[in-house]
């Protein structure tokens, strides 16, 4: 099967910070292995880039919605989306029932209490109806290259402070398990039919290297300097995004196409979920 190039498209788009274009690629490659049944939400659509890069830009998807007012304004513009809503998961401004389909992409790991919010998705989903979203893994934190060199060398102190830290950066506030997935599920009235794991140990090494070398969530980079806006005048920076497409799309291809090995896990965790008839 051909494998669909979102490594290249996304590095495209998010070329000021390569690391976040590798790590959707690998995300969106899992996610495009799903079918999606109209009607469909967006839970937690944010601007709306990976559910254009998964659906197009013709309105595929029914309904948007996300509590942050700035990355709804740029979703809407983007046409992925036929209608969006500022809303927070938790209660979620629809009736009982309406969708066949619930995604979302990176969206759980920041809610501290996901109960509330699994209950809203059961209620507005049909009898049958999927919920399908990914997250990062029981083995996040255990797959970072600075945990990873830290353990080895025995510092599991400095291996732990290191994962808090990354933890804060991208306020993640839990790695479940599938079988936590499927217990929390399972008490909303859903039922766990897939779990699967995406982003392979070698590669979350890379994409934790690669967020150090380009200071991704750093206050102060070089590289941040190089790509802000308000260089922009100077004019390089197109040929700064094509020689960065160009080369990384090549030289990080192996690692986009990586599976992670049968039995093992992998950083993301992709879940489908089915509301009970
Ligand atoms: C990492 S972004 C992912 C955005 C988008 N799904 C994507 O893949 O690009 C996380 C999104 O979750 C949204 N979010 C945070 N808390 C939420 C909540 N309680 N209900 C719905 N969305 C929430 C944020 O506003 C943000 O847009």
């Amino acid at each position: 099967m051909t494998i669909p190039d979102y490594l290249t498209e996304l590095l495209e788009t998010y070329w000021f910070a390569p690391p976040v274009a590798l790590w959707r690629a690998v995300e969106l490659r899992a996610a495009a292995a799903e079918e999606y049944e109209a009607p469909v939400l967006d839970l937690g659509c944010g601007d709306g880039l990976v559910a254009q890069v998964l659906f197009g830009t013709e309105g595929q998807v029914d309904v948007g919605v996300d509590p942050w007012p700035a990355q709804l304004r740029r979703a809407a513009r983007l046409g992925a989306y036929r209608h969006v809503d500022l809303a927070d998961g938790h209660r979620l401004p629809y009736a009982n029932l309406t969708f066949a389909t619930i995604i979302s992409n990176s969206v759980l790991e920041h809610i501290p209490d996901v109960l509330p919010v699994l209950h809203e998705v059961q209620r507005v989903l049909m009898p049958g109806g999927r919920f399908i979203f990914t997250v990062p893994s029981d083995a996040f934190r255990y797959f970072l290259d600075g945990y990873i060199r830290r353990k080895e060398r025995g510092d599991m102190q400095g291996a732990e402070a290191y994962a808090a830290a990354v933890d804060a950066r991208l306020e993640h506030y839990h790695y479940y398990s599938p079988s936590d997935w499927r217990h929390m599920l399972a008490s909303v009235g859903m039922e766990m039919t897939e779990a699967r794991y995406y982003v392979p140990e070698e590669v979350e090494r890379l994409w934790d290297r690669m967020n150090n070398r380009y200071g991704i969530g750093r206050r102060w980079s070089a590289w941040g300097l190089l790509v802000s806006h308000r260089l922009r005048s100077l004019g390089y920076q197109d040929s700064l995004r094509r020689t960065l497409v160009r080369n990384l799309s090549r030289r990080w291809q192996p690692y986009y196409e990586m599976d992670v090995p049968p039995g093992e896990k992998g950083g993301g965790l992709l879940v489908v979920a089915r509301k009970k008839e």
